[in-house]
């Protein structure tokens, strides 16, 4: 049976114009999207810095839009609550950083908010299988988290596929998110495997018409 169930989009402000957040919010707002994906990144867990609670702190003034923070950090424990202070809807952190998930996953959401869990490239569904039904979201990298802009890794739809088949055959309430690489192409690819949610960062801000590309999007 076909899906009816609207592809949620959620933006990656990772490619936007940081001098000018605020607009390119709005602009993702006024193209019809109900999240915003926001890339944390220390330097540690991946090799690249991004934003840290002050940038969601201020943004979350500007807009009403679901916060999906993303934190690609070796110590979520550590600085995930001052994410939710500043406004965070959902945290998703990764399953390779060496943490408690379980006590992690339950702190997260008895603080009120949603808790993810993300899995890059070479990490199999095994791995997160028994965290599946307390997770609100699982983040399935399509490429190796770090940067923007990379090609989306077709050897990761039977992963998505997978994770599919088990949250409906097991009835969790679990929402599939999928990142990295997703043009308007690869957007049927991902929700055809069974996503539910798609991020996207380059394809969107780096197009000579964003709010279209946003729209695209919508498969
Ligand atoms: C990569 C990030 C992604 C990235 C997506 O580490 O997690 O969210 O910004 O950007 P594109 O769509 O350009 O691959
Ligand atoms: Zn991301």
């Amino acid at each position: 049976m076909k899906k009816m169930k609207k592809v949620i989009i959620a933006p990656s402000i990772l490619s936007a114009n940081f001098a000018a957040l605020k607009y390119d919010v709005k602009m993702i707002e006024e193209a019809g999207v109900e999240w915003v994906h926001i890339d944390v990144m220390d330097g540690h867990f991946v090799p690249n810095i991004t934003v840290g609670p002050v940038v969601v702190k201020s943004l979350r003034k500007e807009t009403k839009l679901f916060f999906d923070v993303h934190l690609m950090i070796a110590n979520p424990e550590k600085y995930w609550r001052e994410f939710k202070e500043a406004g965070a809807d959902l945290i998703t952190f990764h399953n390779e950083v060496s943490v408690e998930k379980n006590k992690l996953v339950e702190d997260i959401k008895s603080s009120g908010i949603k808790a993810g869990i993300s899995i890059k490239p070479e990490t199999s569904v095994s791995e997160i299988e028994t965290l599946l039904p307390y997770l609100d979201l699982v983040l399935v990298m399509t490429v190796e988290p770090g940067f923007g802009g990379q090609s989306f890794m077709e050897n990761m739809i039977p992963k998505i596929k997978s994770l599919r088949k088990i949250i409906d055959e097991n009835n969790y309430d679990c929402l599939i998110e999928v990142d990295g690489g997703i043009d308007s192409r690869v957007a049927s690819i991902c929700v055809d495997a069974g996503a539910d949610a798609l991020v996207s960062g380059s394809y969107i801000f780096a197009a000579k018409n964003p709010t279209e590309a946003v729209k695209s999007l919508f498969v």
